[in-house]
């Protein structure tokens, strides 16, 4: 007999199936008190590997230095890395009004039309191999930042994206791509439930093929509740830089965030829907800010915010995580690091989840129920009369 996991009440309803468990997720866990875990690893066991590493634990389940896979997948990402031609041609005629994220999601569906094969799991190898090349033609575009470079993914799954980046007054190029493979390795998974996974797995469940379910992904994650939210961050930390200079210390800082919270107004990058620790992607980013850039005047504010908001949120018991997210750090790091444009940071989240939302779309298409997959989505919704 199966066992009963959970009890759907009228409070469960409209309420974001928070906590309802809906199916299995083999990649990755988010415990609320020890946080993300890759293939049952913490997270943090990952954050010093090169992402070709991290990303191979994810697909295969396992990776333990040398592991007799592992260079013929390294090899594969490389191979597959050439992007059909047309994807570029279609990307560089989209508006460039529009946020960058818009032109993932149409960047993606280009991709359905010339590079689909029609398997899930040739795909999710294809869409990792390629995403890098999509990621830094979009942003090229968009920046105004001349043509993108030639691919070469000999250099490394991170090191080539960064070649083809023509981000401008680079100071520090090695700090520049090691915050992005920190950033990059900690975004590719979290959970089976975080919305952009969610609903590229609903998409999946109709059979649509991988690249469209991705880019409606790309869609939830944009959202500034999901992905854009490193995106509002920055724009707090700065609006909060603005008020109170580089000489702010720990208490006038407490202060602040009492006043700003009794005027009604928000605390952006604390909480999380199911953690209930500091998260320890924030963790691992303000490690990296300390070591790298502890006077940076942004990433000095985000570490005092983290030091000190989670007391005065507890002094609100409703209030059920007063602890830093992955988005109060990323930006201020990727700002410090050289790349001050925070209308791309969700760009980068998303150049890193396509991989955990391909995979777990893989898992849910071709290996769930003895390799029958899962069903299509069709939840219940009682009738309520307006
Ligand atoms: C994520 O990384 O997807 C976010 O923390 C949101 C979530 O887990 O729901």
């Amino acid at each position: 007999m199966s066992e009963v996991l959970f009890e759907v009440t009228d409070d469960n309803l409209e309420s974001g199936l928070r906590g309802v468990p809906v199916g299995y997720c083999t990649t990755s866990r988010v415990d609320p008190d020890k946080g993300l875990h890759y293939r049952g690893k913490s997270v943090r066991e990952f954050a010093h590997l090169r992402p070709e590493e991290v990303i191979y634990c994810i697909m295969e389940g396992s990776f333990d230095g040398d592991s007799p896979g592992f260079k013929g997948f390294s090899e594969g990402l490389q191979k597959q890395a050439k992007l059909h031609p047309k994807v570029k041609e279609y990307i560089c005629k989209l508006p460039k009004e529009s946020h960058p994220m818009k032109l993932l999601q149409h960047a993606l569906t280009f991709m359905a039309t010339f590079e689909s094969t029609g398997n899930y799991a040739a795909d999710c190898m294809g869409v990792i191999a390629k995403i890098p090349e999509v990621v830094a033609i979009l942003i090229n575009y968009h920046a105004g930042w001349g043509e993108t470079k030639e691919s070469n993914p000999k250099l490394g799954y991170i090191e080539n994206f960064c070649h083809m980046l023509n981000v401008p007054n680079l100071k520090n190029k090695e700090v520049f791509i090691e915050v992005m493979r920190l950033f990059n390795v900690l975004h590719y998974d979290h959970g089976g439930g975080n919305l952009s996974t969610f609903v590229g797995k609903a998409v999946a469940s109709s059979h649509e093929d991988m690249y469209s379910s991705l880019s409606a992904s790309m869609c939830a994650l944009e959202g500034p509740l999901h992905g854009k939210a490193n995106q509002v961050c920055l724009a707090f930390i700065k609006e909060i830089y603005q008020e109170v200079g580089d000489l702010v210390t720990g208490d006038q800082m407490e202060d602040l965030i009492r006043k700003r919270l009794q005027a009604g107004k928000l605390l952006y990058g604390f909480g999380h829907a199911v953690l209930r620790k500091e998260d320890t992607r924030a963790t691992l980013l303000a490690e990296a800010g300390e070591k790298y850039f502890k006077d940076h005047p942004l990433v000095r504010i985000a570490l005092l915010l983290r030091e000190r908001a989670p007391k005065v949120l507890m002094e609100n018991p409703k209030i059920k995580d007063p602890y830093a997210n992955v988005d109060l750090m990323s930006g201020a790091i990727l700002a410090a690091c050289g790349f001050p444009y925070p209308e791309y940071f969700t760009v980068l989240f998303g150049l890193a989840r396509v991989i955990g939302i391909a995979r777990q779309i893989v898992y849910e298409r071709c290996e769930a129920r003895g390799g029958k997959g899962t069903p299509i989505i069709r939840p219940k919704y009682l009738y309520k009369a307006a």
